[in-house]
């Protein structure tokens, strides 16, 4: 008797267990309208890219996160988005010098964070996009990346089961076309806004920095904000911030977009923010650790000719001044955008048939 209400209780435990699961999955996935509203950090600057063009809607951005997660956007059927830009790391690719697409093929560039995309008037470390609805064309197509055609990939996202019924959801229309699947991509990637780390706290008076964070916060004022501009921590501008050219890539940076010799092995100003999760660094990944950058910032003995002026300001550190201004490139991290449950991969439960 006593047994049998022990099974009793233990069944009804194991039920509402269950079926907490299934209603905390799909809270987590769930997206509503609060969830696609688009709220400007305080401080933060008028956005470039214009919403008002594209409504964010919960469909769309829905429709979004899972084509960004869908390896059916790749020639091999395997490589998505997300393959290279992993949310833990700000999506970038950690640990990747240079980027692996199809058939893993290397790419010339690191990956880079995505971030605060809306606030960028050009995309790429040569600034060769100038629209974010544009960007995703060039991973796609791309022989090193996704080795797609946009022709091909509509036509695989027509003929799936699911596609279609989502995009008249999104857009109300059941016919793909690409400018729909790109104004998904951006509803998704361009509500990826970090302005919440630990700096940004300190800077709203809402945290305490320690004595090393507070010293570190002045040391990159005094040398890094003439590029590295707050509270984007980029200017937006394309700088030669001293990186002896690797002879194998020779990357010539901005160049290879203007054509101007002026141009020749400048990049854009990348932003800080999670910078430390997002090794290795540059836009060739040279550097592992962000006491490697320093240091390259500190001794002007190492720089390329042609270096920016600016980095006179970043020369001659002292050892502890190292350590500092490393300590406070860790209050970038933020832990609010790395854990945001609305840019999480929906695939383990999005049902695949
Ligand atoms: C094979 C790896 C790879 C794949 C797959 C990939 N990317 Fe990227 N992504 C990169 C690299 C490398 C760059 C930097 C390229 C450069 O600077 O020239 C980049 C840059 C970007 C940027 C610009 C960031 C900035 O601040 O300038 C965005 C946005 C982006 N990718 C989104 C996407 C989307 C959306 C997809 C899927 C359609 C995608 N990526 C697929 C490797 C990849
Ligand atoms: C003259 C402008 C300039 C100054 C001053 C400057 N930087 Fe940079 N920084 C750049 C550019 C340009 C890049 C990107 C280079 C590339 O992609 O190869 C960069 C890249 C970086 C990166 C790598 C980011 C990534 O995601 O790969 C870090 C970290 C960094 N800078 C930190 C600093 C610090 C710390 C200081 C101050 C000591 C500083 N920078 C001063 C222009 C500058």
């Amino acid at each position: 008797m006593r047994l049998t209400k022990l099974r009793v209780v233990f069944f009804s435990i194991l039920f509402l267990v269950i079926l907490n699961g299934f209603v905390s999955q799909d809270a987590f996935f769930a997206i509503e309208q609060k969830d696609v509203e688009l709220t400007i950090p305080k401080g933060f600057p008028k956005p470039f890219y214009d919403f008002k063009k594209n409504k964010l809607t919960p469909e769309g951005f829905k429709l979004g996160r899972r084509l960004f997660y869908d390896p059916i956007l790749s020639k091999d059927n395997f490589t998505s988005c997300a393959t290279c830009h992993l949310r833990f790391a700000a999506f970038a690719h950690i640990d990747h010098a240079l980027s692996h697409g199809v058939g893993n093929k290397i790419g010339k560039r690191n990956v880079p964070a995505i971030q605060n995309l809306i606030f960028k008037d050009t995309y790429m470390a040569d600034g060769g996009v100038n629209h974010l609805d544009l960007q995703p064309i060039v991973p796609l197509t791309s022989e090193a990346e996704m080795g797609e055609t946009l022709e091909s990939v509509i036509q695989k996202l027509q003929n799936d089961s699911v596609y279609p019924a989502l995009f008249k959801q999104a857009f109300g229309d059941s016919i793909i076309t690409s400018s729909n699947m790109l104004k998904s991509l951006s509803q998704f990637v361009g509500l990826m806004i970090s302005s919440d780390s630990r700096y940004d706290k300190f800077v709203a008076g809402k945290e305490k920095f320690n004595e090393n964070e507070s010293n570190g916060l002045k040391l990159f004022r005094a040398r890094c904000t003439s590029c590295h501009k707050e509270p984007l921590l980029t200017d937006n501008s394309y700088r030669n911030n001293g990186l002896v050219p690797d002879e194998k890539l020779n990357d010539e940076g901005r160049k290879l977009i203007t054509g101007l010799e002026s141009d020749k092995y400048k990049f854009k100003v990348p932003s800080l923010r999670n910078v430390a999760m997002t090794y290795p660094y540059m836009h060739d990944g040279r550097f592992n650790t962000l006491e490697e950058v320093v240091a390259h910032y500190s001794d002007a003995k190492f720089y390329s000719t042609g270096y920016d002026k600016d980095l006179l300001k970043t020369t001659g550190m002292t050892e502890s001044e190292k350590i500092d201004l490393v300590i406070f490139l860790r209050t970038l991290t933020d832990k609010t955008f790395l854990y945001d449950r609305r840019f999480a991969d929906p695939f383990p439960y999005v049902k695949h048939d």
